[in-house]
C-alpha cells in the first residue's frame, strides 16, 4: 500500500487549446478513498490516467509510496484500474477474465485459482465463474471488472466512473458493496465520478474539479456544508445550494429586497456590501404563519418527495428551493414564512463567487 503525491500536474492534449489539468496538486493518504468529482470535461479522467501512466504530463510529478513514477509505464507502477467501459473479454469465461492480470504476471496457477475464488466470493460471482460475460447482466459484468482489479495486489486502485453503466437501483446497491469491499481491502483508492451523491457517499476526501483545477478539497460533509465557492455549492447537493442576492447594511444587518434576516455577527465586517447568501434547502424552516425573524415567500411549486416536501418559492423576485415536513400543507400562490438560522448561512462575494471569510 502507498500514499500518492500529485504535484503541479499540467497537461494539454496535442491540438488542445485549454489545459486538461491545470496545475493540480493533491495528497492522497495511504489506504484512503479519494473521489475526483466534477462535470464532464473538467479533467478527472486525464488526472486519473496520469496516475496510471496512460498519459504523461507536460510538467509536474506523481509519486506513489514516495517513489517518483511520473514517467514510468503503467506496469511499473503497481496500480490496478477499473474503467467505465468495463472492457471484459466477451468470449472468455468469468474465471479467465478475473484471473487475467495474474496470468499476465505469470503467477502460479493454483495461486490464481485461489485468488479468483476469493474475489468471486467477495463479489458474489461464484455461480457464474464458468459463464461467458455475454451471458451476464450489466451489474454482474461490472463486478467482473472490479474482481479483476482487486485480485492483483496493487498499491493503488484507480476507478473511472465504474458504476455509470448501471441502472439507478443497481448503482445504489453496488455503491455500498463497493465501499465495504474497498474498506476491507484497505487499498489506496482514487475514484472518478460526475455524480455528487456517489462522491459524498464513497469518499474519505472529495476533490471537486472545475476546468482542470481543484475547486475544493475536503471531507464530504465539509464540502457539502461549506462550499468554497458558488460552483461547488451549485454542483453538490440535490437540490443544489440556494443562492440569494442580499445586501449588508452599514450596521451589519442582512436584507433581501425589503426584508430583514437574522444574520450572524460576522457580517458586520462586510458592512455596506452586496453579497450572495448561500443556504441549503433543508436548512430553511417553513411556517404557515408569520414568526419573528421569518421572511415572507410565495409558493410556486409543491413537490411531495415522500419523506419531505420540496417547495419552490419566490422571495423578493428570487427563486429558492426549501424543504418542508411531509405534514406541511400548502399550495401555489400561498404566502408562507421562511426562517434562516445564522449558523447554516454561507456568504459569497457577488463578483468573484468565492466564500467570504470574516476578517
Ligand atoms: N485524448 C484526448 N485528446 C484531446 N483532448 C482530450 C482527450 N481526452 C480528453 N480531452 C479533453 O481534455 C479535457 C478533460 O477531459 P477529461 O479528462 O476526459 O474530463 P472528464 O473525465 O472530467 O470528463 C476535455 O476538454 C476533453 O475534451
Ligand atoms: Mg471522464
Amino acid at each position: 500500500m502507498a500514499d500518492i503525491t500529485i504535484s503541479n500536474l499540467v497537461k494539454t492534449y496535442p491540438g488542445g487549446t485549454e489545459r486538461a489539468t491545470d496545475d493540480v496538486s493533491l495528497h492522497i493518504a495511504d489506504g484512503s478513498f479519494t473521489v475526483l468529482l466534477g462535470p464532464s470535461g473538467c479533467g478527472k479522467t486525464t488526472l486519473l490516467r496520469m496516475l496510471a501512466g496512460l498519459e504523461l504530463p507536460d510538467s509536474g510529478a506523481v509519486s506513489i509510496g514516495g517513489r517518483d513514477v511520473t514517467y514510468l509505464p503503467p506496469n511499473k507502477r503497481n496500480i490496478s484500474m477499473v474503467f467505465q467501459s468495463y472492457a471484459v473479454f466477451p468470449h472468455r469465461s468469468v474465471r479467465y477474465n478475473i484471473g487475467f492480470g495474474l496470468q499476465m504476471a505469470k503467477v502460479p496457477k493454483e495461486q490464481i485459482d485461489k485468488k479468483v475464488q476469493w474475489a468471486a466470493d467477495l463479489l458474489q460471482l461464484t455461480p457464474y465463474l464458468d459463464r461467458l460475460p455475454a451471458k451476464l447482466s450489466g451489474g454482474q459484468r461490472q463486478r467482473v471488472a472490479v474482481a479483476r482489479a482487486i485480485v492483483v495486489d496493487a498499491d493503488v486502485l484507480l476507478m473511472d466512473e465504474p458504476l455509470s453503466n448501471l441502472d439507478a437501483l443497481l448503482r445504489l446497491n453496488f455503491r455500498s458493496e463497493l465501499k465495504k469491499i474497498v474498506q476491507d481491502l484497505g487499498t489506496t483508492t482514487v475514484y472518478v465520478t460526475h455524480d455528487q451523491s456517489e462522491a459524498l457517499s464513497l469518499g474519505d476526501q472529495v476533490a471537486v474539479m472545475r476546468k482542470g483545477r481543484i475547486a475544493q478539497l475536503g471531507d464530504p460533509l465539509d464540502v457539502y456544508d461549506a462550499p468554497s465557492d458558488r460552483f461547488v455549492g451549485g454542483f453538490i447537493g440535490s437540490p443544489p445550494m440556494n443562492f440569494v442576492d442580499a445586501a449588508v447594511t452599514p450596521d451589519g444587518e442582512l436584507v433581501v429586497g425589503d426584508q430583514r434576516l437574522m444574520a450572524p455577527s460576522l457580517l458586520r465586517s462586510f458592512g455596506n456590501h452586496n453579497i450572495v447568501l448561500g443556504v441549503r434547502a433543508e436548512n430553511v424552516s417553513v411556517a404557515k404563519d408569520r414568526e419573528s425573524g421569518y421572511i415572507a415567500a410565495t409558493v410556486l411549486v409543491v413537490e411531495p418527495m415522500g419523506s419531505t416536501i420540496l417547495l419552490t418559492v419566490d422571495v423578493e423576485g428570487q427563486t429558492l428551493k426549501v424543504q418542508a415536513p411531509p405534514s406541511f400543507r400548502t399550495a401555489p400562490h400561498q404566502t408562507i414564512w421562511l426562517g434562516f438560522s445564522p449558523n447554516t448561512m454561507r456568504f459569497y462575494d457577488r463578483e468573484t463567487s468565492m466564500a467570504l471569510e470574516a476578517n
